[in-house]
């Protein structure tokens, strides 16, 4: 294939990006993305605080707007995420107990049912472990709730859209060692062997140097898999520049080639000049929409094999 989708397509995976709703108007972006990528993820337009920024009143605008641009130009849309500690508007802050877990579910029922039937995945309970070595769930007013708050969350979704597949989506756990990546497993052991619905693991999989690409990355990706649910690289990207970051590219993606259920690769964002990292160089186009040796990498490693 001579782009990143087709490329991918032709070894039965996706390649996708975040997009963000305010650059639909810079065609240089639009360009680019339509090119390249055939699956979507909004950066933050459907997120909590986006999609119901006062209690039981949803504004569907941006979130639309992203999902129909996907739509309309062929791709499809990772939905990005309906349960999160962070980006909670303010009304959400301030609740606690039983009113939180209520409106909790009752957001991720009036989400996933607005965009039923439109959704390949859902990133259904995002970022919900700690850092460092505890393994332990992180705090916050949704955990709280309870412990099985992460599984109310995932049978509301299944309830609401029963098509979409449904993931737990987290960073710092592509390192097959690291506490916080044998939490994540053991949770979807756990949800697998008690039938909570599960259909994949998100891997934020935002690396720089303090974070590298791990050496048994691959592990990790195919530690997963056999757990029974798909792999998905749902928001790559890699700080540096030049071979040093092109190579990261290549290794990330013979990783997800050689574990059969990795069965997509996204970056979070398309110039370096889109990404939420200010000052970093970590995507796969400089900030005029140029392919860096990072794009050729990645491109040569999708067409390997
Ligand atoms: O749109 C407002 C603008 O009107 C305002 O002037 C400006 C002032 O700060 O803020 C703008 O909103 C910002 C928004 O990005 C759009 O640029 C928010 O402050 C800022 O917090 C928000 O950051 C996003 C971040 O998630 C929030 O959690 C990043 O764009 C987005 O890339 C980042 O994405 C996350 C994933 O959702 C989860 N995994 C990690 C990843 C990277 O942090």
């Amino acid at each position: 294939g001579s782009t990143l989708q087709a490329a991918a397509t032709e070894k039965g995976r996706y390649f996708g990006t975040a997009i963000a709703v305010n650059k639909l108007s810079d065609s240089t972006y639009t360009t680019i993305a339509n090119r390249e990528f055939n699956m979507i993820t909004a950066e933050n337009e459907m997120k909590i605080d986006a999609l119901e920024p006062n209690q039981n009143q949803f504004n569907w605008t941006n979130g639309d707007r992203v999902v129909s641009w996907a739509r309309s130009n062929g791709k499809e849309v990772r939905g990005h995420t309906l349960a999160w500690h962070s980006q909670q508007p303010g009304w959400m802050q301030n609740m606690s107990g039983t009113a939180l877990r209520n409106a909790m579910l009752n957001h991720v029922t009036q989400v996933a049912t607005h965009y039923r039937g439109q959704i390949h995945s859902w990133d259904v309970v995002n970022e919900a472990f700690q850092d460092g070595s505890s393994g332990a769930r992180r705090d916050s007013n949704l955990q709280r709730t309870g412990n099985d708050w992460i599984e109310a969350a995932f049978r509301a979704a299944r309830a609401a859209d029963p098509s979409a597949k449904l993931c737990y989506n987290d960073y710092n756990t592509d390192d097959w060692t690291h506490a916080k990546t044998q939490a994540v497993y053991n949770l979807v052991r756990d949800f697998k062997a008690r039938g909570v619905p599960i259909d994949c693991v998100g891997l934020q999989s935002h690396f720089n140097a303090q974070s590298p690409v791990p050496s048994n990355y691959q592990t990790t990706l195919s530690s997963f898999a056999a757990l029974g649910v798909d792999v998905q690289i749902t928001e790559l990207d890699i700080e540096g520049s030049g071979s040093a970051q092109a190579d990261n590219y290549r290794r990330v993606v013979e990783a997800c080639l050689a574990v059969s259920r990795c069965t997509g690769i996204s970056v979070w964002g398309v110039r370096d000049t889109d990404s939420w990292r200010a000052s970093g160089t970590p995507l796969l186009f400089d900030g005029n929409g140029n392919k860096k040796a990072a794009y050729t990498s990645t491109l040569n490693a999708l067409n390997g094999g």
